[in-house]
């Protein structure tokens, strides 16, 4: 199968240093197929550019998240979903360019997460929708689901935050085969959903607990972790910029 990795991204300081992070792990990844998806009205020159040049098989599109769900500067990151309208517009693109023959599976992978290239051959086997452990979210060194090794089902989760969602797991810990996805032509993200609830509102209109798929080892390894880049100290360059210049006059960081 191609292995289809939706990615939503915004512009920023360290944009570019993830993207490069995220661009050399997949390069590593045979039969991948990135779908960038920017938070902006058009693309910018930076990713068309970025993406251009990365060796990667990939789709660039633009979805911007509309102005009353975008977080504000100082808004606590919980106040609202991020990622919504860009996924959504992947899945639409999805739906309306590949064949119900087409073989691939869908992950969605955030540009601040690290993904080991193991993750990505444990998702050739999904049938429908496998799961994993995801390290460093939810107030945990690991957040996974709970194993039972005799018949390989899944039949509970360790989460410690908001457990009782109906699919209690982070974005980065399941990927969906894509015969699912043409086949829930409706399953979408949504806004109308409580905070942290986006995973359980896509995995609800496609799967139900008991199909899930146990994979990286009936869920004992970390092959993602849920880091989020520090933003950069930029007090000196703010002060260049007050004065009309900037350490990056015709140099793309
Ligand atoms: C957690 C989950 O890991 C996310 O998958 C989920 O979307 C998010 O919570 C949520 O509740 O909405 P977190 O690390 O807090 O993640 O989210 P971010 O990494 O800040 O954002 C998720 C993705 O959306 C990233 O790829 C980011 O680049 C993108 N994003 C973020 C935008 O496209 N626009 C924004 O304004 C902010
Ligand atoms: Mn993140």
């Amino acid at each position: 199968p191609t292995i289809y990795a939706i990615t939503p991204t915004f512009a920023r300081p360290v944009q570019k240093a993830e993207l490069t992070r995220l661009s050399q792990t997949f390069l590593h990844v045979p039969n991948f197929h990135w779908i960038v998806v920017e938070d902006a009205a058009t693309k910018t020159t930076l990713v068309t550019r970025f993406l251009e040049e990365s060796g990667l098989i990939y789709t660039h599109l633009a979805a911007v998240t509309p102005p009353n769900y975008k977080l504000g500067r100082n808004d606590p990151n919980w106040k609202k979903p991020r990622g919504v309208e860009q996924r959504n517009a992947a899945l639409r693109w999805l739906r309306e360019n590949l064949r119900p023959t087409d073989r691939g599976v869908v992950f969605f992978a955030d540009d601040d997460n690290t993904y080991s290239i193991k993750l990505f051959h444990e998702m050739e086997k999904i049938q429908r929708v496998g799961v994993w452990p995801v390290g460093l979210v939810g107030g945990l060194m690991v957040e996974k689901p709970i194993c039972d090794n005799n018949t390989s089902k899944v039949i509970g989760f360790n989460a410690a935050w908001k457990p009782d969602r109906p699919f209690p797991l982070d974005m980065a810990g399941f990927a969906i085969n894509l015969r699912l996805l043409l086949e829930n032509k409706d399953a979408v993200f949504s806004y109308e959903v409580q905070g942290g609830y986006q995973e359980s509102e896509i995995l609800s209109q496609i799967v139900t607990r008991n199909e899930l798929e146990p994979l990286a080892d009936f869920c004992t390894k970390v092959y993602v972790w849920h880091t989020r880049t520090e933003p950069p100290q930029l007090n000196v360059e703010q002060l260049l910029i007050k004065k009309g210049k900037r350490s990056n006059v015709g140099i793309e960081v």
